[in-house]
């Protein structure tokens, strides 16, 4: 017998339909038995007598007849309230011990390594598996887009080396060259740079990215994902103009009930925005009450340098007052040059932050192409011959031919986390890692055999 969706029992009337899910919830009256039935396209009432003893969470197969519900009974809270299951048969496919977490509340309350350790079980609740739907439509929606304007997506590796953008980095050891170690991308920031002297012209990819750094509500610890968009021959308009476009059609298709509050989105200067607003990343929301307002703005014009200190993991050189405010690799704003060797702090670069109701969703700039600009800034960050040498490829690459390029990352679950409103990142990724570093039910980090520390010619100290 073949199964049918839940979402087809409203036009089937009359007719028999053999249904597969979860159940939902049960309410016992004695003689007969309500079973609210789930699969993922919605839930439906279930109607019998006689039944065999179900739990809820259980996975159950229903034959049964759709019978209209006479006006008075019809539940308009839900798309098949006009109908009802009449069961001829139940049968239990799986049955569910006591579920350990509630499912029937939004959840924000549960501890978070009890949602975390039970995750295949949070994400049954609606809310979390609406969000898993809806970042799966965002990402289809980017990735038609950007085909259409002609990008490339392409895959850069995960075993690499390691990348400046700041944070502690995740080490992989090596098994063939004992005592040397990938890195996990902080970014593919070199890659993408690199995919512009192949010539590739226009890139994309949904990167999985890495940083050991404290986690926040909007920033998650370990993993996350970024829309990874690199572009030739480009000014940072156009760098603009493509992400707003993009962003406004894509909230008009997947989330029409959210108003955006300004178009064009404002542009406020770094200078200004600390000034006005006391924050790089100001909520311009005008009524911070309204779920469906969305209140995008770049942030422009950022100091090139800040003061050295909490990079200092990548940028540790200990030598420079001076530490990229983005990255090594954003480009001085050409008015600017001459203030390199007069007065650093002085210096703006091409660096563009999106910002969405407060929170810093996207970052990126026009990169140096000139082999000759990319020594200074390295000299000026107080680099040593020893790291600079860590890029000679891309200086090297540098000297092939390369265009004028600049790009862009927004975060896609914190993207995610501030159209839905939601309160962390976390409540957008499937498997998140808890805020102790734990991840999600299969609760790595643990300990490695013997044999494979052997291997890899690595003892640990106990
Ligand atoms: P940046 O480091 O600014 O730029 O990162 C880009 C965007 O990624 C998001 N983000 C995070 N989201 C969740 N958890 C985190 N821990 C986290 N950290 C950052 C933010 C941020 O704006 N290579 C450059 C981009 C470029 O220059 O093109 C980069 O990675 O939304």
């Amino acid at each position: 017998m073949k199964r049918n969706l839940i979402r087809e029992t409203i036009k089937k009337a009359g007719k028999g339909v053999v249904l597969q899910g979860w159940v939902d919830s049960i309410r016992d009256h004695g003689k007969i038995t309500f079973i609210d039935l789930r699969d993922r396209t919605g839930l439906v009432q279930c109607v019998g007598s006689d039944l065999p003893k179900v739990t809820s969470e259980s996975v159950v197969e229903i034959v049964g007849e759709v019978v209209k519900r006479p006006e008075k009974l019809v539940n308009k809270n839900i798309p098949t309230g006009e109908i009802e299951i009449s069961i001829e048969k139940l049968k239990i496919i799986s049955k569910a011990g006591e579920i350990p977490l509630p499912l029937d509340t939004e959840g924000l309350d549960i501890d978070e390594e009890v949602r975390n350790k039970y995750r295949y079980l949070d994400l049954r609740r609606p809310r979390m598996a609406g969000n898993m739907r809806v970042r799966s439509q965002v990402t289809q929606f980017i990735r038609n887009y950007l085909h259409n304007e002609e990008f490339v997506e392409i895959e850069t590796p995960i075993l690499t080396k390691t990348t400046p953008e700041g944070a502690r980095d995740f080490l992989v050891p090596s098994r063939l060259q004992q005592g040397k170690f990938y890195a996990l991308p902080q970014s593919p920031q070199q890659y993408k740079q690199l995919l512009m002297v192949a010539g590739i012209e226009k890139y994309f990819q949904f990167a999985r990215v890495f940083r050991d750094e404290d986690p926040r509500a909007d920033r998650a610890y370990g993993e996350f994902t970024q829309l990874d968009v690199e572009l030739s021959f480009v000014t940072q308009e156009d760098i603009l103009d493509l992400s707003e476009k993009m962003f406004t059609s894509l909230v008009k298709e997947i989330f029409p009930e959210k108003k955006i509050s300004e178009a064009p989105w404002p542009r406020i200067s770094h200078k200004d925005a600390i000034e006005k607003y006391g924050s790089d990343k100001p909520d311009l929301r005008k009524d911070k009450n309204d779920k469906d307002e969305l209140a995008f703005a770049w942030v422009l014009d950022f100091p090139l340098f800040t003061e050295q200190s909490k990079q200092d993991y990548f940028h540790g050189s200990g030598t420079s007052k001076w530490a990229p405010s983005h990255h090594m690799f954003t480009s001085p704003h050409p008015d600017d040059l001459a203030l390199l060797d007069e007065d650093p702090s002085r210096v703006r670069g091409l660096q563009h932050d999106l910002v969405l109701n407060g929170l810093e969703v996207g970052g990126g700039s026009i990169r140096i192409h000139d082999p000759k600009i990319q020594s200074k800034i390295f000299d000026l960050i107080g680099f040593s011959k020893k790291q600079i040498s860590q890029f000679d490829h891309m200086l090297e690459a540098f000297s092939y031919g390369v265009p004028p390029h600049g790009g862009i990352a927004p975060g896609l679950d914190r993207f995610l986390m501030a159209v839905l409103g939601e309160p962390s990142v976390r409540e957008v990724m499937a498997f998140p890692t808890s805020s102790s570093g734990q991840t999600s039910v299969l609760n790595a980090p643990s300990e490695a055999s013997d044999g494979q520390l052997k291997e890899l010619g690595i003892s640990v100290k106990k």
